[in-house]
């Protein structure tokens, strides 16, 4: 496994890496999400490159990026054991040298739900993935459904500029009780824990409510709101039903809906859906 730092040491290396190449971006501190997405990259490419790169640009003014967990060297182990041929850990300067200007806007789909609570963030995460889709030039690359709205903006900005990757969306994978595996999990205290079950608790129940036949969706938000307001810790920043397209919310649900929402658990904002 080669781990390399820099883009123009990468560009060398993808030169002799075999084809088809797969990609999976990652801000590191890997979890079995993390790795599920790198099994089905090394599964199904030639060549399976990882990057690691905290990126500063999608962490607002206010938001975790000093403190966001870190450790390469578990990171590099994992993805050895995992038999990753190529390794993109390029320092902040090397992605962001100075004079650095150019900002990718996605457009609609990335002003609603989280881009209208985390300002920037997606302008932050389109940038950085279209500079990483640049260098590494994969036919691949791999993302999980728990960023469901990040998967939509990815797959828009890789069409609209044709970046010419395949984007491959992968399940989430969650703890045996529920919760998605994120690697912000590891802030959360015993307490903290037992309450952001109630995420996956009131996708549970909005699936439960689809099937029995609730198609109101603002019905299922509140039923969805009055069981996470059962956990004094938690507090919710949306909840949304919404075209699983273009994220316009819905009134009914009579198309494939995506149910997504961010709930902040003490100091830790927790996001998950499922697509209904
Ligand atoms: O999902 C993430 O870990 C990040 O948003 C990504 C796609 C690696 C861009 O920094």
């Amino acid at each position: 496994m080669q781990v390399i730092e820099s883009v123009a040491a990468f560009r060398q290396a993808h030169g002799g890496a075999q084809k088809p190449l797969g990609l999976v971006p990652t801000m590191g501190f890997l979890h079995e999400g993390h790795l599920a997405l790198v099994r089905r990259a090394r599964a199904e490419n030639a060549t399976a490159a990882v990057s690691i790169f905290v990126n500063p640009t999608q962490f607002g003014p206010s938001e975790d990026f000093s403190s966001y967990p870190r450790d390469m060297d578990a990171d590099l182990a994992k993805l050895e054991g995992a038999g990753v041929d190529l390794v993109f850990a390029p320092t902040v300067d090397e992605v962001y040298p100075a004079g650095f200007d150019t900002h990718v806007d996605v457009g609609r789909i990335g002003a609603r739900l989280e881009g209208e609570h985390r300002a920037g963030h997606f302008q932050g995460v389109a940038t950085v993935v279209c500079k990483l889709l640049a260098i590494v030039r994969p036919d691949r690359a791999y993302f999980g459904q728990k960023d469901a709205q990040q998967c939509l903006v990815v797959k828009r900005l890789n069409a609209d500029l044709n970046l010419g990757a395949e984007i491959v969306v992968c399940p989430t994978v969650r703890d045996a009780d529920g919760l998605a595996l994120s690697s912000r999990n590891v802030y959360l205290s015993a307490a903290e824990r037992i309450a952001a079950l109630s995420l996956h608790g009131a996708l549970v129940l909005a699936r439960e409510l689809h099937r029995a036949g609730v198609m109101d969706a603002d019905e299922i938000r509140a039923r969805m709101r009055r069981l996470i307001g059962e956990q004094p810790l938690a507090s919710i920043d949306y909840i949304s039903i919404a075209d699983a397209q273009d994220l316009t919310e819905l009134d009914r649900i009579d198309a494939a809906a995506l149910v997504s929402l961010a709930v902040r658990i003490g100091k830790t904002r927790l996001i998950d859906n499922v697509i209904l």
